[in-house]
């Protein structure tokens, strides 16, 4: 049993995590956010009612959880200010006792969004002033958390209260044996320094970002999970190896629902690849994988999944971020087979159809890790145990 648990993005973000972060939140005492900004957009059902979080970690629908958001992240203190008042519409409980903010985290200023939106177009950013925040921080001109509340600003006087030193909080939560959920944002090939540079968003996204993204030490994270979707999906620009435009990927987007949680635009869709799977499982130091969106794959004949990227001859099977290699290789496919029924009301693995079973067992060879949460749908009750031992 573990205490912290990461749970991060496997592959261009939009994996799934708000839903199993939701999930898990049911058995832990904190959630907090490392890294990211309102660029993130986590979805999270509750009888059938929808909630995207932007910015407040995704344990706020739990009571009595305590989410925290990092000195990673970037702050759009509209945003949240926005966000905490439509949460207390719908009569969930926000005060200073259950949603802490990092004095340290930095803000995105107006400006910001602006420029994002004038320079950034090419790379499909959100908007968001995510990027040109995160460079005024490096390139220390950036407005701080505790800066920003110190003075009579809008929103300031609506923030105040929640504005903390939560390195100091999270450590002490950790030391008491509080049992911990990190929050990834984004996933693994967006990662600023391990993604499809520049294609990437301007935070380390990964389990290394938990550490600078909190203040606390690498042996404080005792399991890191990595969430997959059954298949792939990016949305903005950039390079994407599996993508499947024709039939069989308009399957995908429209019965996956593949538009994006923050800007609605239509999310490119393609076949799972255990090649950027094995990445992930690298970069982050996986336990276990939890994979979403199983449901989604009912009804196809054939089920792909990429072992290999064919490029000039040569046959790669280690991921690379060369942009040549990922925009002009042919992908090396095997076919499993795929099934029919529907599966998303399914309670337990052995009840799966037996090519579903293949399916997952075959991902667990290729990235060499197991399995552990199986997803068949957006809400609480649409998720499989697969290997308790991985989680609370
Ligand atoms: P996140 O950014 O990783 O939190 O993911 P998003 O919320 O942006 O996108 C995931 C979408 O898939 C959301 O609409 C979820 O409600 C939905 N979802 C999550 N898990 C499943 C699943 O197992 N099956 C189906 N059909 N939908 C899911
Ligand atoms: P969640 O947490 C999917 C993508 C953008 C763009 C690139 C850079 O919901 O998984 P940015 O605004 O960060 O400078 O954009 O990164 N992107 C995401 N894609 N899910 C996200 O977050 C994303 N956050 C950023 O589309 O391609
Ligand atoms: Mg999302």
């Amino acid at each position: 049993m573990a205490n912290t648990i990461a749970v991060v993005g496997m592959q261009f973000g939009d994996e799934g995590k708000g839903k199993i972060i939701d999930y898990l939140a049911e058995t832990a005492d904190v959630v907090a956010r490392f890294n990211g900004g309102n660029n993130a957009g986590h979805t999270i059902v509750v009888n059938n009612k929808e909630f995207i979080s932007h910015l407040v970690p995704s344990g706020i629908l739990h009571k009595g959880k305590i989410n925290i958001i990092g000195n990673g992240l970037v702050v759009d203190p509209k945003v949240l200010t926005e966000e905490i008042k439509e949460l207390k519409d719908k009569n969930v409980k926000v005060t200073p006792d259950n949603l802490i903010i990092s004095e340290n985290a930095h803000i995105i200023l107006e400006k910001y969004i602006a420029e994002d939106k004038e320079k950034n177009r090419h790379l499909g950013t959100t908007s968001r002033g995510v990027g040109p925040a995160y460079a005024a921080k490096t390139s220390r001109s950036g407005i701080r958390v505790m800066d920003f509340t110190s003075q009579d600003n809008k929103f300031s006087k609506e923030l105040k209260p929640f504005v903390k030193n939560t390195t100091l909080i999270i450590n002490e939560l950790i030391d008491k044996n509080k049992k911990v959920l990190f929050e990834g944002a984004q996933g693994a090939l967006l990662d600023i320094d391990h993604g499809t540079y520049p294609y990437v968003t301007s935070s380390n996204v990964i389990v290394g970002g938990i550490c600078t993204g909190l203040g606390i030490g690498p042996k404080k994270i005792s399991r890191a999970l990595g969430v997959g979707k059954a298949y792939v999906t990016r949305v903005g620009a950039g390079p994407f190896p599996t993508e499947v435009k024709e039939d069989i990927g308009k399957h995908l987007q429209g019965k996956g629902k593949e538009f994006g949680a923050t800007t609605g635009r239509p999310r490119q869709v393609g076949w799972f690849d255990a090649l950027m799977g094995k990445y992930a499982v690298m970069i982050n130091g996986l336990d276990a994988l939890i994979l979403t969106k199983l449901d989604i794959l009912s009804g196809l004949k054939k089920i792909k999944i990429c072992v290999g990227y064919k490029h000039k001859d040569k046959i790669i099977k280690n991921f690379t971020t060369n942009l040549d290699v990922l925009e002009n290789c042919e992908p090396i496919y095997e076919d499993l087979p795929g099934w029919n029924e529907d599966i998303s009301n399914i309670k337990g693995f052995q009840k799966l159809p037996e090519n579903a079973k293949k399916y997952i067992k075959r991902i667990e060879q290729l990235l060499g890790i197991p399995v552990c949460i199986v997803s068949l749908g957006p809400d609480r009750e649409q998720t499989i145990i697969m290997k308790e031992e991985f989680l609370f």
